[in-house]
């Protein structure tokens, strides 16, 4: 095996962390995270959290915490190799020395790539089309690009090789009235690379007039549509150098694209981008610029995406603004420059948004006008951050002159019991984190933690109002508490797999000694201070013995613990 270190890199930079347990388990979606019944403990209510961000599961009730290989390990029962090999094969990447259930769909496809690629290179009629394309040598060598000839050409040398039921678990021949078809005839084919590198599967163009435009390969054990874009494999490096992605609908897009030199790119092939491709997308960058075509399907989708994207907290750029075709079209007819161009004056999403509705409605009439309404608030209901909820909220109110309260519909749902957004962790909210855990863990035990930490005891605004509410009784969702917490508290929460003997009452004596340990070290410098200008300290004096009494106890109640 490769070095081991370099695979699980690899592995968890292809697989999601909430894609893997959504496999599992039902994940429901709560803001950035994911949760649901713990599968570790008996869990009536749903305390376990995945979050994507950070590549960590946490549960809530029994402490469990890890990355992928963990919960593959805890889940299947498996030692590490084990899960290992299991999460490689998921990912597509080779870690050798293993059998492999998935290893022989992979030859297939390799051996696949290679027959329908050479076919091409034999094939002038193909070579014409590609050419008057602008497709160069270069390009049909590094994606790859085949055709898939009439007749039973492929099966018949597959089946060399192959069992018949593999050809067919592979997706690339299916059974018909008893006989064995090839899936892909008279097409032009883009292997789909998975972000391992790995093909595993086919987009197929129609070159003849038989059959839909595009044919891609069917789910198999090795291809997840929906999961994979296209070619991020060829593209990852620049667009994370860059830290911005162009995202176009279709494979010429892509290629024409990459091949004029503009190379951080990815392809959703087909209109609608998935949330999972959206969450595959932000890991790479924080700016995608979204480029799909200009007729009504393309403009939809885009509106799809806007918050899909928004969610995950990336800017979202359109570059596709005007009545051009799609990139490839672009490139071609204008050029490159002209290409970069549109990137250069892409616009924000709220601009674009107001641009669109002013071509399509005229606000002045009021059915019109609620037409308008009714389209800001699909894209509002996308949102969940809600800052950029109020931000897009006021710009789109004041530019279309239409009252906020117009788009408070959805909005004013869920909003009553959510707590604000906290600052980033400190080294003394380490210590009020913990009694966030205790808060969630243990609320029976709150008025034990009520008689040792004063509201006026924590800093964390936030944790101050969850307490204040704790404390008049109220109930509150551990959703809206994990919701509002920020991304570094998140992680130290999820990455502290809980200790038995951390309890909601010592996480609160942690917390009374260090406060009290730093007011005594204060009063003392006051002393200091207060006798080396002569004066007499009494007062302080007491202060402290009180404070030092009040530490003493605390000593004692940690041992009824
Ligand atoms: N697509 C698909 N199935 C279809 C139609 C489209 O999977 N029946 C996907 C393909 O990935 C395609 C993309 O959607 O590349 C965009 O579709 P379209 O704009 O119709 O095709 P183009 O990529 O523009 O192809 P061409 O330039 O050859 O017309
Ligand atoms: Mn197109």
């Amino acid at each position: 095996m490769p070095n081991k270190d370099g695979v699980v890199r690899q592995i968890k930079e292809v697989i999601d962390i909430a894609d893997l347990i959504g496999d599992y388990l039902p994940l429901k979606k709560t803001g950035k995270n994911y949760r649901t019944n713990c599968p570790f403990h008996k869990d009536d209510t749903p305390s376990f959290f995945v979050s994507p961000e950070l590549s960590l599961f946490h549960c809530f009730g029994c402490g469990k915490s890890g990355d992928i290989i963990t919960f593959v390990m805890e889940y299947e029962k498996v030692p590490f190799v084990e899960a290992l090999r299991m999460l490689a094969d998921k990912a597509g990447i080779e870690i050798g020395g293993f059998s492999d259930e998935n290893k022989i769909l992979y030859s297939i496809h390799d051996f696949a790539t290679d027959f329908y690629h050479k076919y091409l290179l034999k094939t002038p009629k193909v070579l014409e089309y590609l050419k008057k394309r602008g497709i160069t040598k270069e390009t049909i060598e590094e994606f790859k690009l085949g055709f898939a000839p009439a007749g039973s050409e492929f099966l018949k040398e597959a089946k060399k090789k192959f069992k018949i039921d593999d050809l067919i678990k592979s997706g690339l021949a299916k059974e018909k009235g008893g006989d064995l078809l090839d899936r892909f005839f008279l097409r032009l084919l883009f292997p789909l690379f998975s972000s391992g590198g790995q093909v595993i599967g086919f987009g197929g163009r129609q070159l003849s007039k038989r059959g839909p435009k595009y044919l891609n390969s069917p789910d198999t054990p090795i291809h997840k549509k929906g999961k994979n874009l296209y070619s991020i494999w060829h593209t990852k490096q620049e667009i994370r150098a860059k830290g911005s992605v162009i995202l176009v609908e279709g494979y010429f897009d892509f290629i024409s694209l990459y091949q004029s030199g503009i190379k951080n790119s990815v392809a959703a092939l087909g209109t609608a981008l998935t949330n999972n491709q959206a969450e595959l997308l932000s890991r790479y960058a924080d700016d995608v610029i979204i480029f799909f075509d200009a007729d009504a399907a393309g403009r939809a989708a885009t509106l799809r995406s806007l918050g899909m994207l928004l969610n995950l907290g990336v800017n979202v750029r359109i570059g596709n603004t005007g009545s051009r075709k799609d990139p490839d079209e672009i490139i071609l007819k204008e050029g490159k420059e002209e290409f970069l161009n549109l990137i250069a004056n892409s616009k924000d999403f709220v601009d674009h948004t107001l641009d669109q509705i002013k071509e399509e409605f005229d606000i002045s009439s009021p059915l019109d006008l609620s037409k308008a309404v009714e389209r800001v608030l699909t894209i509002l209901n996308q949102i969940n951050d809600p800052v950029k909820k109020e931000i897009f909220k006021g710009i789109i109110s004041k530019k279309l002159l239409i009252k906020e309260g117009l788009l408070n519909v959805e909005s004013q749902r869920k909003s009553s019991t959510r707590i604000d957004k906290t600052p980033d962790i400190s080294y003394r909210d380490r210590c009020e984190m913990s009694l966030l855990y205790a808060f969630i863990q243990e609320p029976e035990r709150m008025n034990d933690v009520f008689s040792i930490v004063l509201e006026e005891d924590i800093s964390n605004a936030y944790l101050r109002k969850v307490f204040r509410l704790l404390k008049s009784g109220e109930k509150i969702e551990l959703e809206d508490i994990i919701d509002s917490l920020s991304e570094k508290q998140m992680e130290y929460i999820m990455k502290e797999s809980r200790k038995p003997e951390v309890s909601a009452v010592s996480s609160a004596i942690e917390l009374k000694k260090y406060l009290l340990d730093s007011l005594i070290v204060q009063k003392r410098r006051k002393l200091q201070k207060v006798e080396a200008d002569g004066e007499e300290g009494e007062e302080i004096l007491v202060e402290i013995e009180k404070l030092v009494e009040q530490r003493e106890q605390m000593k004692e109640t940690v041992q009824w613990t």
